[in-house]
Order: C-alpha cells, then sequence, then structure tokens
C-alpha cells in the first residue's frame, strides 16, 4: 500500500487530522476527480473543471436539498431509478435547514434569492463600506494599546456580525443584541435542526414595523421587496433570507480574516510588502480565498441520473462540491500550492462557488477582509504569531475547527506593536 491508498482509507467526514491539513488527502483525491468514496457512498467531485461542471447543472440535474448536510441524515427512503424529482419534492422539509434559500432549487430559489437585491446594489454597498472603515477602527481600539489579542475575538467575530446587521440597516441602537449572540450563528456547519440564531423574530418584527410605517432607509426597502412576479412575501420569507446571511457570511468571513492573518503573522517580509503596496491586499485576499477557502465543500444531490467527468453517478447520490480542492488542482493553476500575488488566473478561483447559487455576499466579504486589513496594518505594526499560544516558528499548533465543511481557526493569538496616531 502506497501514500495515497492509506489516504484514501480516510474517512474524510470523521478523521481528525484531515481538520488541520486536507491538503495531501485532496491530492491524493483529486487522482480521481470525480470519486465514489467508500465510507459513506458520496460522490466527491474533487477537479476544477468537474466542480464547475456540477455548479452549473443545479437547475436540472442536481438539488441543493442538501446542501450542508449531504449524507446526514439524507433522503429518509431509499432513491430508486433515474429521476427522483418527485422523491425530494416530498422529502426536502425533512432535511437541515430547508426552511432557507440556499437549500432552494428554481424556480423557488429564484424567487427568495431576488428578496436580496435591493440589498447588493453598489451604491448600497458604498454606503456599507463606509460603516466598516468607522467599525474596523473601534472594534481595534477595543485592544490594540495592549500589544496582543486573539483576533478571531477580538475583531473577527464582532466586525462580520455588525458588518452584515449594518448591510440590513438594523440600527446602530439595536447592535448590541447582534454582538451578543455570535455564538447562534455558524448554522453552516449545524447540520441538525432548522433554527439558525439571529432571531427570525427581530426581522419579522423590523418587517412588520416598515411595512406598517415605511421610512426611508434599508429595512423599508426590504420589507417592500417583492417577489419576481410581483407577490408580496410574507414577513417569514424575509425574515429567513435576512438571517440566513448570518449564518452563510458571518463565520465564514471570520475564516479568511483568519487565515489572512496568520499568512501575514507567519511571513514578515510579505507583511511589509503589503504595507508598503496597499494594492497588493486585494491580489492577497483572493489568494487566501483561493488556499484556504473557507467553504471547504458543499453538497448536492443528483435529482437525475448523469455523468460527472466521465464517472457516473446514479439519481439519489450525495455529491459532494470540493471547492477547496478544486482550487488547488494543479490543472487549473500552476504550482497551486504557492500563494502567488501575480497569478495571472487568480480570480478563476471557485471560493465563491459558481452559478445559479454562487455567493451574493462575495462583494461584502471582500471589503470586510480589505478594510480589515488596511486598518490592521495602519495599526498594528511587526505583527508575529504569539509563540506562548502556538509555539514556535518551527513547532506551530493551532487547533482548527471539527468540521469537513469550514476551513475554521478556533483562536488566533498574534503579538504586534501598536502604531499610535493614526486613527482615522
Ligand atoms: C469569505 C467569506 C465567504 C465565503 C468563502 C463564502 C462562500 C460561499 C459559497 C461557496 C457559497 C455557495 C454554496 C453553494 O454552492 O451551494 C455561498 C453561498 C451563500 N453565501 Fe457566501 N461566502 C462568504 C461570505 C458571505 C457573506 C458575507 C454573505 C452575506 C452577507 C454570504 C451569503 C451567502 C448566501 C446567502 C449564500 C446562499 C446563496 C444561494 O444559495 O443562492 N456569504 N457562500
Amino acid at each position: 500500500m502506497d501514500v495515497t491508498d492509506d489516504l484514501l482509507g480516510l474517512d474524510f467526514f470523521a478523521d481528525a487530522s484531515l481538520t488541520a491539513n486536507p491538503y495531501t488527502y485532496y491530492d491524493a483525491i483529486r487522482q480521481s476527480p470525480v470519486w465514489h468514496e467508500p465510507n459513506h457512498g458520496v460522490v466527491l467531485v474533487s477537479g476544477y473543471d468537474e466542480v464547475v461542471g456540477v455548479c452549473r447543472d443545479d437547475r436540472d440535474t442536481f438539488s441543493a436539498c442538501n446542501v450542508v448536510s449531504g449524507p446526514f441524515p439524507g433522503l429518509p427512503v431509499q432513491p430508486e431509478g433515474d429521476d427522483i424529482s418527485d422523491l425530494i419534492e416530498r422529502y426536502r422539509g425533512t432535511l437541515p435547514i430547508s426552511d432557507y434559500f440556499a437549500t432552494f432549487d428554481p424556480p423557488k430559489h429564484t424567487q427568495h434569492r431576488a428578496l436580496l437585491a435591493r440589498l447588493l446594489t453598489p451604491r448600497r454597498l458604498q454606503e456599507n463600506e463606509d460603516f466598516l472603515w468607522k467599525l474596523a477602527d473601534r472594534t481595534i481600539d477595543g485592544f490594540v494599546d495592549s500589544g496582543r489579542c486573539e483576533l478571531i475575538a477580538s475583531f473577527g467575530t464582532t466586525f462580520t456580525m455588525l458588518a452584515i446587521a449594518d448591510l440590513l440597516g438594523v440600527p446602530e441602537s439595536d447592535h448590541g443584541r447582534f454582538q451578543r449572540a455570535p455564538e447562534l450563528v455558524g448554522a453552516l456547519a449545524g447540520t441538525s435542526g432548522n433554527h439558525i440564531g439571529v432571531s427570525e423574530d427581530w426581522f419579522v418584527d423590523y418587517i412588520q414595523d416598515r411595512r406598517r410605517s415605511p421610512r426611508d432607509d434599508v429595512l423599508t426597502k426590504l420589507a417592500e421587496a417583492r417577489f419576481p412576479d410581483g407577490t408580496v412575501p410574507d414577513a417569514i420569507d424575509v425574515a429567513r433570507v435576512a438571517v440566513f446571511l448570518f449564518a452563510a457570511g458571518q463565520g465564514t468571513t471570520v475564516d479568511l480574516l483568519s487565515s489572512a492573518l496568520l499568512v501575514l503573522a507567519d511571513n514578515g517580509e510579505l507583511q511589509e510588502q503589503l504595507r508598503n503596496d496597499r494594492a497588493l491586499i486585494n491580489p492577497f485576499i483572493e489568494e487566501v480565498l483561493r488556499l484556504e477557502s473557507p467553504v471547504k465543500t458543499n453538497f448536492r444531490l443528483a435529482r437525475r441520473s448523469t455523468t460527472v467527468g466521465e464517472v457516473e453517478v446514479p439519481a439519489g447520490a450525495n455529491v459532494m462540491v470540493m471547492v477547496g480542492s478544486a482550487n488547488r488542482d494543479p490543472r487549473h493553476f500552476e504550482a497551486p500550492g504557492e500563494l502567488r500575488l501575480d497569478r495571472p488566473n487568480a480570480m478563476d478561483h471557485l471560493a465563491f462557488g459558481r452559478g445559479i447559487h454562487a455567493c451574493p455576499g462575495a462583494a461584502l466579504a471582500r471589503a470586510e477582509a480589505r478594510v480589515s486589513l488596511e486598518r490592521i496594518l495602519d495599526r498594528m505594526a511587526d505583527i508575529g504569531i504569539d509563540e506562548d499560544e502556538h509555539g514556535p516558528p518551527e513547532m506551530r499548533s493551532y487547533q482548527w475547527e471539527p468540521t469537513f465543511l469550514l476551513r475554521r481557526l478556533q483562536a488566533l493569538h498574534l503579538t504586534f506593536s501598536p502604531i499610535e496616531a493614526t486613527r482615522k
């Protein structure tokens, strides 16, 4: 048995060693970019072209009903035949997070996703960015003088939570209760139950209030949003779309920030390069998204029997769309394990997915990362890994969240020198 055989024997869904480093495993399975894995009968799609192929086939062939849960628990009955569309409609309500539009298929998916349209205009995103600059400074104020921090608790969690609250137009006077609720999110990782946490009731109240008495604010725009056919959604439908943004967009953006800072804190030369040439921040963010994709993977259910690549996939199969692996596919990215700020096809990465479910929050996530890095570099010099917590350079140790869905660092302790008087 060679090393590859050993790796192929691992259970991707349960093996703790793969959360610390999934990449050698990805390299092994990518030898067969579409592979029926033996432990749970899931079809692992790990090659770049094959992942794009599945994502582009979300209308007719694949359903997103199992997007975060895959085979856990899967449909309650054994699928039979070459088209299980009826079975999916009968049982999709039994699957985790089935109330949220990420699990919907067209035409219902199209209708519900459209409720977001007025939140994601260039103008709204610019207003939101103005808030992000202030928020970044306010959050950094909370710890900068001490010269050390645990980035996720001190900065990431609050910053990413309030970034979404502001996008949705939640009044600043209500931000406190969102700030106190970070433990409620992260539902992408939770595969049981249907409740995300940031209270749907808060949003039902906002929507009902703005429907009764419209104001000149973003929540009113949300309350007035219509389905594309002109019908008025129930307040709970709008609330669920709003609340799902926290589940999908808060932890994932923390993951991007912590991966970015881990790289910079361990590479003083790169840190200085970015500090001195801020135009490099954007390509750096894209490379971190590619190399350490916060969403490692998600799922689709084969509605019809089909082929992916050359491999037959029967109707009813759980197909795992491994964007984290696709982003390191050497058939698409030269020297895929290297961080290259001048990579010509860097933007091809699939960290935000592709097709009808592609991440609607990508522009916000990128803005959050850019603003955070700008202000962190402005206000913190000589950022390094805290060796008391993570060990010396040759023996670093980090705790990763034991989830196969997300690339999630549990804590990142940093040391730095505060930079005086640069508050903007
Ligand atoms: C670095 C941060 C982020 C990453 C890596 C990320 C990644 C992804 C990926 C890969 C998908 C596609 C899932 C699929 O194909 O089924 C997705 C969907 C989604 N993301 Fe993000 N996301 C991030 C941030 C955000 C933010 C900030 C928001 C909201 C403000 C957000 C909201 C959503 C929503 C609502 C969906 C479901 C879309 C649909 O099914 O139509 N995400 N995200």
